[in-house]
């Protein structure tokens, strides 16, 4: 029999429980044991778990969130606390352990496997930015709920001749922006890969209003930033254990710009965590109780170090190290369909 630990890192994403449902269903049909780590890793500093029965994962399908918590703990800002994971992965007897999160908590994933630790990771974002994977889980979640705004905002937009601009997640990839821009037919769309003008900017909407059009909606990621500056518009400048900033801001002030250069009324709205919220889509339940199911299977078949990963329809088992030396940013061929319905693209 073997012990598996399970933990839930960083942001928190819609479809996280459906691995945790399917990690333990299918680990109970091997007659393993299965223990939540409770809050990321720092549950594991702490020794805070929470051994899981099928009582546990009743219901949790679709629920949001992760029954175990998360948190951003970075067990290597500080080697006692490596120390005191280390022993408490031999305290709790813990076999192997499945590490479900982003770049963050599967970076601190490859750093244990190095150093001896049986690990697994599985990918989660909604920003949908890890290598080696086509998806992560929770992103499709995240583009309905900005669709259903985009589309929402369009209406309001239209009744009052205004400018609308969205403010969505996405640090370093502006996947989100882009698909929900495409599914909700926004008019300009901003993301962190490509530097904007805001002359540009301005000049597409402009060509859009001459050709009739009274209203626009512009989706910008919260990481996209004008050419001539190297800083993202922050929240607080202060640093997250994984030495993250808040992003936050450039949604505003781009409406401000927007207004003052083109005369019209601009309004902003910042959706923020609602994109990470609620109810998994089906899409995500699927692809996470896929991630779960064949997690356990590279624990049963020794393949630790890899991460499950999303290519084409089928999951497949990746290494670690792919998936943490570079971010997944949006593929220039989706983003140039998106700029096909703009009014005048920047690059014209
Ligand atoms: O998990 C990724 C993400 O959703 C980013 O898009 C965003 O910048 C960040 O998390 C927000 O983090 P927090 O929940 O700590 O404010």
């Amino acid at each position: 029999m073997k012990k598996i630990g399970i933990l839930t890192g960083g942001g928190d994403c819609p479809g996280l429980n459906a691995v945790i449902r399917a990690v333990v269903k299918k680990s109970l049909k091997y007659h393993w044991e299965v223990i939540g780590i409770l809050d990321g890793w720092k549950g594991l500093i702490e020794g805070n778990i929470l051994p899981l029965t099928n009582q546990h994962i009743s219901g949790i399908l679709p629920k949001g969130g992760t029954i175990l918590g998360t948190s951003r703990t970075n067990p290597f800002k500080d080697q006692k606390n490596v120390d005191k994971l280390l022993s408490n992965m031999k305290k709790f007897k813990i076999d192997a352990l499945i590490a479900i999160g982003g770049e963050d908590t599967l970076g601190v994933a490859l750093k244990l496997h190095k150093m001896g630790v049986p690990v697994v990771g599985v990918p989660k974002t909604i920003d949908n930015d890890i290598s080696g994977t086509d998806y992560t889980f929770g992103f499709d979640t995240a583009v309905s709920i900005v669709t259903d705004a985009i589309d929402r905002l369009h209406t309001t937009a239209e009744s009052h001749h205004r400018i609308m601009v969205l403010e969505v997640m996405g640090r370093h990839a502006g996947w989100i922006a882009t698909v929900s821009g495409i599914a909700g037919g926004a008019d300009e769309i901003l993301i962190p890969e490509i530097p904007f003008r805001i002359d540009d900017v301005c000049d597409n909407l402009k060509a859009r209003h001459e050709s009739g059009k009274k209203f626009s909606i512009v989706v910008a990621s919260e990481g996209a930033k004008p050419i001539d500056t190297d800083n993202f518009e922050t929240l607080s400048e202060e640093k997250d254990e994984f030495g993250h900033v808040r992003l936050g801001g450039i949604g505003q002030r781009l409406a401000t710009e927007i207004e003052k250069r083109l005369g019209v009324e601009t309004r902003f709205t910042v959706l923020g965590h609602v994109q990470r919220g609620g109810s998994p889509t089906a899409y995500d339940r699927v692809l996470a109780t896929r991630y779960g199911v064949v997690a356990v299977e590279l624990v049963k078949e020794g393949h630790f170090g890899m991460m499950v990963a999303l290519r084409g329809y089928k999951i497949v088992p990746v290494d670690l190290t792919e998936s943490v030396t570079k971010l997944r940013t949006v593929d220039m061929d989706l983003y140039n369909i998106a700029t096909t319905f703009f009014a005048k693209p920047h690059n014209e």
